[in-house]
């Protein structure tokens, strides 16, 4: 990348795509609300999330079931129990830290370890760089010549006790950090009047439990026979320890989870994880995610959830590093049998086909929507020159850009030309969000509109009304300029658009 997060973070800020949640109470750390361009980006990723997995296809049926849930649901489903990370606490400074993300290095002088080092997971290079600083810092405070290395990392998780009275918080620089314990990441709230044990509740950490426990639901009304999949969008709460990286990591997020519902049998559900993997490749393409900046990370043995049979993830480059962009997950049937066994009820299916009765097993994508803005973000950014002058600019695939046309005036005081812009305005505005920018030059209008990402600017000038009845359009990344025929911007507009 030639741009950091910062850059990104203030672009998303001056632009109105996302903005620090509470910002005029100082902010509120893991939250964030999108604003004007923010919202509409937004919600055509979800809409094209759920036009590639539900619309277009006929074995996909939509849910919106409530974020709240009775609270044995999440008994039942093992997050009551084991929905948590490990934590550890610094006692001077009261600040906490996800045990498996604090990285501790013994500093080694002459081949002696003269102390401990922590660091906070991050790029490779800036571990480093971290550990030098706090090891150079280590041996002028106890005087000591020689070359200070810390580079043999190793998670604070696996230390021993020993070692963890020795390793420094990041926060105080002094080893007071408590043994890592575990810290349940799910919202506690209470429903109703009554304030005692009985109206706690939880608010959802993943959409898929409202999926499990619709199950029956879904199936007795849609007309739905196995293979067939629920999909649903919608808010998750994790009390994360360490929200980090803007919107990568937050407290309160959305996700797009499709349950796909299958026979039992070791033979069933490697094809169709393929399949769900390779659909899953196909939609983060089509929304314009850069393929070169995708990987793919098999979860071996130990790394699986506790409920998962295998799970493969597509992972991103971030500026921050490789990390996780999505799951898919063959999950067995183990919340369907959960869910029966906790609730009693039968959660079984009759197949016709194969006739005979099974608890069905599921494939699991699932993507964090948040997560994937913030992956088109880094895919769109772009900075080059325009005429002698650096721009910034979001190469947003026309499919998810916050608006799609704006319209510009070349001046604002010739009514003949501004009712034409006018007329034209509305006529776009019946089929896509378009915007109205008659204020200013010309070039700072375009680069306006280049840094929300609008695909084509449409000037609307003098020749326009005296001679030619056509309008200049203007392509983003290009910055190529094409007169079109008023009658024909809509047909031009369209292909490029929708495709
Ligand atoms: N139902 C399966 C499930 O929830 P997960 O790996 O915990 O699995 C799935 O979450 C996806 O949700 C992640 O790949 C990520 O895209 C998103 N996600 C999870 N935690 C998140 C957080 N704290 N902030 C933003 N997105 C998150």
């Amino acid at each position: 990348y030639d741009f950091t997060m910062e850059d990104v973070v203030s672009l998303c800020k001056r632009r109105g795509i996302i903005f620090p949640s509470s910002e005029i109470y100082n902010g509120f750390a893991g939250f964030y609300d999108y604003g004007p361009m923010g919202s509409e980006l937004k919600k055509n990723v979800k809409d094209a999330w759920w036009r590639h997995f539900v619309t277009q296809r006929e074995d996909v049926v939509g849910l919106d079931s409530s974020i709240i849930h009775n609270p044995t649901t999440w008994k039942s489903s093992g997050h009551l129990d084991g929905f948590s990370d490990p934590m550890v606490d610094c006692k001077e400074t009261k600040l906490r830290y996800r045990a498996d993300q604090l990285f501790y290095a013994p500093v080694i002088v002459d081949g002696e370890t003269v102390g401990y080092v922590c660091v906070q997971e991050g790029n490779d290079d800036d571990m480093v760089k971290a550990a030098k600083k706090q090891a150079k810092k280590l041996k002028k405070e106890k005087k000591i010549d020689g070359q200070a290395e810390a580079f043999a990392f190793k998670e604070v998780i696996e230390a021993t006790e020993e070692e963890m009275a020795q390793i420094p918080s990041p926060g105080s620089g002094k080893p007071t950090l408590t043994m890592p314990r575990d810290f349940n990441l799910m919202f506690e709230t209470k429903v109703g009047a009554m304030s005692d044990e009985s109206s706690v509740a939880y608010l959802r950490p993943e959409t898929a439990q409202g999926i499990f426990i619709n199950f029956k639901n879904v199936l007795t009304t849609s007309r739905q026979k196995i293979p067939f999949g629920i999909a649903q969008i919608g808010k998750a709460f994790r009390n994360e320890i360490t929200p980090r990286n803007f919107i990568f990591r937050s407290r309160e997020f959305e996700q797009m989870e499709v349950e796909y519902f299958i026979p039992p049998g070791d033979d069933v559900w490697p094809p169709m994880h393929q399949e769900w993997m390779d659909s899953s490749k196909a939609f983060l393409l089509s929304v314009g995610l850069r393929e070169e900046l995708m990987g793919w990370d098999v979860h071996k043995g130990d790394s699986l959830a506790h409920y998962a049979l295998a799970c493969t993830d597509v992972t991103f480059k971030f500026p921050f590093g490789e990390q996780e962009l999505m799951g898919i997950a063959a999950r067995g049937n183990f919340d369907l049998t959960q869910h029966t066994e906790g609730s009693g009820k039968s959660l079984d299916y009759f197949d016709e086909t194969l006739k005979e009765k099974y608890i069905p097993h599921c494939i699991e994508p699932s993507l964090g929507v948040d997560r994937l803005i913030l992956a088109l973000i880094c895919s769109a950014y772009a900075e080059d020159e325009v005429g002698g002058e650096k721009r910034s600019l979001l190469k947003f695939d026309p499919k998810i850009a916050p608006i799609k046309v704006s319209v510009l005036p070349l001046v604002k005081n010739k009514e003949a030309l501004v009712k034409v812009a006018r007329d034209l305005y509305e006529k776009l505005q019946k089929r896509w969000n378009v915007s109205w920018d008659a204020t200013g030059a010309i070039g700072r209008r375009y680069r306006r509109a280049d840094e929300v990402g609008t695909p084509f600017c449409i000037t609307v000038d003098f020749e326009t009304i005296e001679d030619d009845n056509a309008v200049t359009i203007r392509d983003r990344d290009t910055t190529e300029q094409v007169r079109i025929p008023l009658d024909d911007v809509i047909p031009y507009l369209s292909k490029a658009i929708d495709g």
